[in-house]
């Protein structure tokens, strides 16, 4: 236990604030992220950060009392974390948010199922236990995602005197979809989210969704309230930061890679994640070079898919898929002074940035998204306007879809189509639409959103 029962605002994520890689030397070496909670608990005093250790620096840290005020990392047995985190919540659960499922990608509910579903639990026990230690009497606690769902009701039931709230980041599967999993997990899943006072969604679509869910399966909603909180970008800390020294290096970095004289960018940037549609998005590229050679060495694709969840055989897979039909594409089309599709895969936040500013045309095109905040940072950051092609099935569409042009992301022609009517738009038009994006986009900062949420629940 890190404090005596103060905390008074408690935040339970699978991802903390902080990860630690182990050097060779034995140090530990402390790297901080961003992002709307990070941004909305720095407003409150008297808070707690419940996270999981995540890899071998994060246990370590832990091993040898290292850590920041006001975060607490579980070190849970790594077999039990891993069965938790990639077996269940990335494979089960987030494929079925996500609706990812096709053959030959089918659910297995099976001997093995069951006894990774008893990690699961074990994981989210260890979570309710800390938060039933550590939150002080009457506290305000909010249990972030998929990774959690069985928290608030483990919790209400040891701490009845707690406000609990429950935030999905993801989207909410429909009912026939959500009925593929078995009848006792689902039923468990939603009663253990009931167990919150609130639960919140990023949009109205997801929130219906959930309900339809509890109702089919529960017959209600049990007392708890539903809300929706649409997280909307930072635009103070993305324009500041966006203006620094290294992301104007990395801007001319780019240009370099890009070539020519106006020559024009369509830019990605995703986690490599199937949800991302990253490489239906590069065959709709090859087909508007395929079908409109207009745009050849007259046009550049921008892709970063920065590595996610390698433990997981599928997310490797499809990382090796999107560098092949990338050089694919290269191969076939690019020239001497021309690489058609410019492919980064490492990581580095000021180069995303840098992109963002030079983008003539930003592809956001997931099958499926809770909310896609590089939708709403591109137009925040864009230096001449940037146009906006969005999948419909982002939660980012609600609020975006009168200024950006709109694409079933299953739908290849269709994108191809799009990207041709995004880079043809007219200079004033685009930077209209780029300024009422924008102002959309920033309707409800981090900061707000954390504190609407927080106020929502009485505190
Ligand atoms: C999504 C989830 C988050 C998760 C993030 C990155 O946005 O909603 O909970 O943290 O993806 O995924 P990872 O598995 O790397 O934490």
């Amino acid at each position: 236990m890190v404090s005596e029962q103060v905390a008074q605002v408690l935040v339970a994520s699978n991802r903390g604030p902080v990860t630690y890689t182990l050097g060779e030397d034995g140090s530990l070496d402390a790297r901080r992220g961003g992002g709307g909670l990070v941004s909305g608990l720095s407003a409150v005093d008297d808070k707690l950060w419940v996270c999981a250790a995540l890899g071998d620096g994060d246990r370590e840290a832990v091993r040898r009392g290292v850590g920041e005020p006001g975060v607490r990392m579980l070190d849970i047995d790594p077999d039990v974390h891993a069965a938790a985190y990639n077996d269940i919540a990335n494979s089960v659960l987030w494929f079925v948010h996500h609706m990812l499922y096709q053959t030959p990608l089918e659910p297995v509910f099976d001997a093995e199922f069951r006894s990774r579903w008893e990690s699961y639990r074990a994981y989210n026990r260890a979570f309710a236990e800390a938060l039933a230690e550590e939150a002080g009497e009457g506290a305000a606690v909010l249990v972030q995602d998929y990774h959690l769902a069985l928290v608030p009701g483990m919790l209400r039931s040891l701490r009845p005197d707690l406000r609990i709230a429950h935030f999905s980041h993801t989207p909410w599967a429909p009912v026939d979809y959500f009925r593929m999993l078995p009848d006792a997990v689902a039923g468990e899943l939603l009663s253990g989210m009931l167990g919150a006072d609130r639960v919140g969604f990023l949009t109205r679509r997801w929130a219906d969704a959930f309900e339809a869910c509890a109702v089919d399966r529960l017959g209600g909603l049990n007392g708890t309230q539903v809300s929706v909180h649409a997280l909307g970008a930072d635009a103070d800390f993305l324009r500041a930061r966006s203006r620094e020294a290294d992301v104007e290096e990395r801007m001319a970095a780019l240009r370099e890679q890009i070539g020519g004289t106006g020559r024009k960018t369509v830019v990605r940037v995703d986690r490599t994640e199937l949800s991302k549609n990253i490489v239906r998005g590069m065959h709709a590229y090859r087909e508007l070079l395929d079908t409109r050679p207009e745009w050849r060495e007259r046009v550049v694709h921008v892709a970063f898919a920065y590595p996610s969840r390698q433990d997981l055989a599928v997310y490797r897979a499809y990382t090796a898929e999107v560098q092949r039909v990338a050089d694919a594409i290269n191969s076939a089309y690019g020239t001497p002074g021309w690489t058609p599709v410019v492919l980064h895969v490492k990581d580095d936040f000021a180069r995303s940035l840098a992109a963002y500013r030079l983008a003539d045309v930003a592809l956001v095109n997931p099958i499926r998204d809770g909310m896609n905040l590089v939708a709403k940072e591109v137009p925040v950051v864009s230096d001449d306007g940037c146009v906006l092609v969005l999948s419909r099935e982002a939660g980012a569409w609600e609020e975006l879809s009168e200024d950006a042009i709109t694409v079933n992301p299953y739908d290849v022609s269709g994108t191809a189509d799009a990207l041709h009517e995004a880079l043809t738009m007219p200079d004033g038009e685009r930077a209209e639409r780029t300024k009422r994006l924008a102002a959309a986009a920033t309707a409800l900062p981090p900061k707000q959103w954390f504190l609407e949420q927080l106020e929502a629940l009485g505190g």
